[in-house]
């Protein structure tokens, strides 16, 4: 990935980054142990015994082979205090720069669920490719530090993917919040967003620091722009659109089977 500024500059540098090589490890970030869950059946993966992470984190992961690939699945695991999943940025920050550290990956996947912008042409139970990602709560309202704190980035291309999976496509905005601010939403308008998160733009920094390609495949629970509360609408629409999300992501994974980044 890379930031969205000098467009040839950036493709001579996305260029050399792409590995040409058959992926061989894939690494699935995911929030939450509900969306989790049937991947790792799915794939069969086995939980790590002995951790790849610090002592004491309550970071997880599971591994295995699945095809030709090489899977982990890492999760940012239970708040050690109030034993719910550690959504958010700054789980997702840490756990992704451990991960690369300790897994090297040559792909990472951020699967979850989102909002989605009726508007823009969501629904729940949609799954999107994010085109780009950006964050919609980090205001610095002075010159350059406010696009640093937009932190606007592309994914990694994938018009192959999308194309044959028939996945839609859309922007993805990323803050810290599940409800929305008059400001977050003005600020998501601008970063033409389809679908929001809690992680994504996150996961996309580190990735980007670190050199390592990254896609968003997001599940719509619950419509942004819509009439529901939005904690309501997702825990009830949070079971049903999990399925949804790892049909789509087996499907993923067996398109990636043998393929290059640059062949996505
Ligand atoms: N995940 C699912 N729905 C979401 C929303 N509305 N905002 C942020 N993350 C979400």
């Amino acid at each position: 990935m890379a930031p969205p500024h000098d467009d040839k500059a950036a493709a001579e540098v996305n260029d050399e980054q792409i590995p040409k090589r058959p992926i061989s490890n894939i690494l699935f970030i995911i929030a939450m142990q509900t969306e989790a869950s049937p991947l790792v059946d799915k794939f069969q993966l086995a939980e790590d015994p002995d951790s790849v992470f610090p002592k004491g984190v309550p970071w997880v992961r599971y591994y295995g082979k699945y095809k030709d690939l090489n899977i982990n699945i890492v999760c940012p695991g239970k708040d050690t205090v109030l034993g719910v999943d550690c959504v958010g940025t700054v789980s997702a920050s840490l756990l992704t720069y451990a991960s690369i550290q300790a897994l090297q990956p040559d792909l990472i996947i951020n699967a979850g669920t989102s909002g989605g912008f009726k508007a823009k042409g969501a629904s729940v139970g949609d799954v999107y490719l994010a085109s780009d990602v950006a964050f919609h709560d980090r205001r610095i309202p002075i010159p350059v530090f406010d696009l640093y704190g937009v932190g606007s980035r592309q994914a990694c291309s994938t018009p192959n993917l999308a194309e044959e999976l028939n996945l839609k496509v859309g922007k993805l905005s990323t803050g810290d919040s599940l409800d929305m601010s008059p400001h977050d939403e003005e600020a998501m308008v601008a970063n033409d967003a389809t679908i929001k998160d809690m992680e994504g733009a996150a996961i996309a920094y580190v990735a980007d620091l670190l050199k390592v390609p990254a896609i968003f495949l997001k599940a719509v629970t619950d419509i942004v722009d819509g009439d529901k509360p939005t904690a309501e609408e997702f825990l009830q629409n949070l079971l049903a659109v999990t399925a949804a999300l790892d049909l789509a992501a087996t499907k993923v994974v067996d398109f990636i089977n043998g393929k290059s980044c640059s062949e996505l």
